[in-house]
Parts: C-alpha cells; structure tokens; sequence
C-alpha cells in the first residue's frame, strides 16, 4: 500500500500469541515499557498491538466503539499518549465482520466510524481480522477499511488478517501493508514448518509497501525449544516476515532475548532491498536438509541451513543453489555466531561447499 509505510516489515509486539484475551492496560504499559528498559526498541520493536479483546461487548448509544471499563478504563488515547511519550506506536486491533472473533462488536459496515475514531485516539497501526465475515469475500470487505483511514488523514499502517482466504498476495498489495497468508500459528515445530512454507509460496508478491505475513512470533513462549525458536526467528528474518513478538516481555527468559535482539539476523529482515527469500534447495528424507536464501543489497545473501529432519545433520549448500559461480570469491559470516567462517576454521574454498 503506497500510505509510505512498511518500507521494511513492521517490528513490534503483539499481545495474543501469549495473553489471549487476558489483557489490560497495564499489561500494555508495562510491555511498552519493557521495550524500552530491555534495549528491544532501539533495535527496532517500536508496535506495541493490542489484539482482540479491548473493547465492551456492545457499541454506545451512539454507535462507537468502547474500551472494556474493568480492563481499559483509562481509554486507547490515554494508552496512545503513553506509549508515544516513550517514542512508541500503538496498535490497535478489529475484524472485518460483525463480530471480532472473541465476539466484541466488528467494523463491518462501520468502517468510517471506527478509523475516524482509532484516528482520534491517536492509533498507528490496525489488524483487522476476518471472523463472522457474513460470507462475504475478503477482496470486498478489506478495501473499505483503507479508504476510511485515507479519510482521517492519519497514517495508519494497515494489516491485514484474512488468514490467507483467496491468496491475498494476488490482491491485497493495493490494499494494506501486509497480509496473513494462513491460519493462526501456534507455538509447536509442526504449526511453525506449515506455516513456513505456505509463506514462501508468495514469495515473489513481497517488497516495500506490502509484505506476507505468516503471523506473529512464538519465540520464548515454551513450547519449542531454544534451537527451534533460533529457526524461527531466522527463518523469519530471512522470508521479510514482520517481526512483531508474542511472548510476555516483561517476564522473558536471556536465551528468548538473546534471539530476538540479535541485531544481525534482524538487520536481513530490515535490508532494504526487500527481497523475501525462498527455500532454494531441499534434500535427504522428505526434503528435510532445506537451503533458504534471499539477495540482500550491497551484493550480500542471506543463507540458511535449515535441517527439519529429526537428526544432527550436515547440510552441503552448493554455490549453484545459491546463485553463485564457482568462481565468485565470498566472504561468510555466522549470523548466530557473529563470526566470519574463516574465524572458526571451515574450509568454504572448495567447489562443492
Ligand atoms: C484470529 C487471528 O488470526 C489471530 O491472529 C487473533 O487476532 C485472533 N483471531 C483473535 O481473536
């Protein structure tokens, strides 16, 4: 979407990979704030999304959105001075339906009243969700919500929650700054290799403007392990997925920081070349040995090896695969270990490696 927004994939943090539902304003301000005490938003994590669950269960007298009293009862735009006070944005979440998906009121035939509002209050960002939809298609609903936040004249980034209904990445680049391109994911290695390769289908359709979004990270959430969550932030960086954090930040552990600080793997999502990469090459049992690469500028790429078999394995990514010529003379760096290769001793000289 040409709003000037989303030149790189959007950084931040969401709440409902980790809170659900269970969400309040000091959750938010002291998420915000822990963005700020822990170094996170200097590296680039400036969202700070609300997600489904903010609002009461009815529109006013009026016909307005409200802030639930017990959990909100201070309102978005108190929240809003807040977080900007401390150069954050916020976030703020509804559905293209009648109804969010926890069943508060949805923007569905609504849409220049709630942007109208959300600009009021001072909101950067909004996902809008895809529940109680009446059938109708996303290509209809999405577009309307654009033109009602053209309309505020506020900048408001906008993303898309359509789950991947009728390949948005064929549609949606008009329309919002990123797009779902599945279903939720949840914080298992299964959910996270499906959602990774439905992800990478739509490669070609990213760039400046508008990226595919394979939903919100589950690093330091528990169900995976330390390894699992490095693949998942790599491999997020690398197909230029938005890096917006799931887990409670306030509380998380030095390996979950560790992953989502480190500044080199975040800065090949942030090139600015914007060039999602893709799984190049896959071997072995089921394909399981997997090479992802992607350009990145200043004639750099982007590698990884990723094994998805279930054993320690060494995984051989030929020059070819990647695009280069045998005669092509690279440097390496280990993004994890921020080491150049030669530094610990692997020979890359020879043709074949
Ligand atoms: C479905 C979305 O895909 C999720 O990301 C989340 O926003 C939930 N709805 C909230 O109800």
């Amino acid at each position: 979407l040409g709003n000037g927004l989303a030149n790189t994939p959007q950084m931040g943090w969401n709440s409902w990979n980790y809170f659900a539902c269970d969400i309040n304003e000091k959750v938010i301000k002291e998420t915000a704030n822990a963005l700020i005490s822990t170094g996170l938003a200097k590296l680039g994590y400036i969202y700070v999304n609300i997600d489904d669950c903010w609002s009461e269960a009815s529109r006013d007298s009026e016909g307005q959105l409200i802030p639930d009293s017990k959990s909100f009862p201070s309102g978005i735009k108190d929240l809003a001075d807040y977080v900007h006070s401390e150069g954050l944005k916020l976030g703020i979440y509804s559905d293209a339906g009648a109804f969010t998906c926890q069943k508060r009121p949805g923007s569905l035939k609504h849409e220049f009243d709630d942007a109208a509002l959300f600009a009021s209050w001072g909101v950067d960002y909004l996902k809008y969700d895809n529940c109680f939809n009446l059938g109708i298609e996303p290509e209809k609903r999405y577009p309307p919500m654009r033109d009602a936040i053209n309309a505020t004249g506020h900048t408001i980034f906008y993303s898309l929650c359509e789950w991947g209904v009728n390949d948005p990445a064929l549609w949606a680049g008009k329309i919002g700054n990123s797009w779902r391109t599945t279903n939720d994911i949840n914080d298992s290695w299964a959910s996270l290799t499906e959602t990774v390769d439905i992800n990478d289908k739509w490669a070609s359709y990213a760039g400046p403007g508008g990226w595919n979004d394979p939903d919100s990270l589950e690093v330091g959430n528990g169900g995976m392990t330390y390894q699992e969550y490095r693949a998942h932030f790599s491999i997020w960086a690398l197909m230029k997925a938005p890096l917006l954090i799931g887990c409670d930040v306030r509380n998380m552990t030095a390996e979950t920081f560790e992953i989502i600080s480190n500044e080199e793997v975040i800065a090949v999502n942030q090139d600015a070349l914007g060039v999602q990469g893709r799984k190049v090459f896959a071997y072995g049992p089921d394909g399981c040995y997997q090479i992802w690469a992607g350009p990145l500028s200043r004639h750099r790429l982007a590698v990884a090896l990723w094994n998805r078999c279930s054993k320690i394995a060494t995984i051989t990514a030929k020059w070819a695969a990647l695009g280069l010529e045998s005669s092509n003379s690279v440097s390496v760096r280990d993004l994890w270990k921020k080491l150049k290769i030669e530094d610990y001793g692997l020979n890359i000289g020879d043709e074949s490696g």
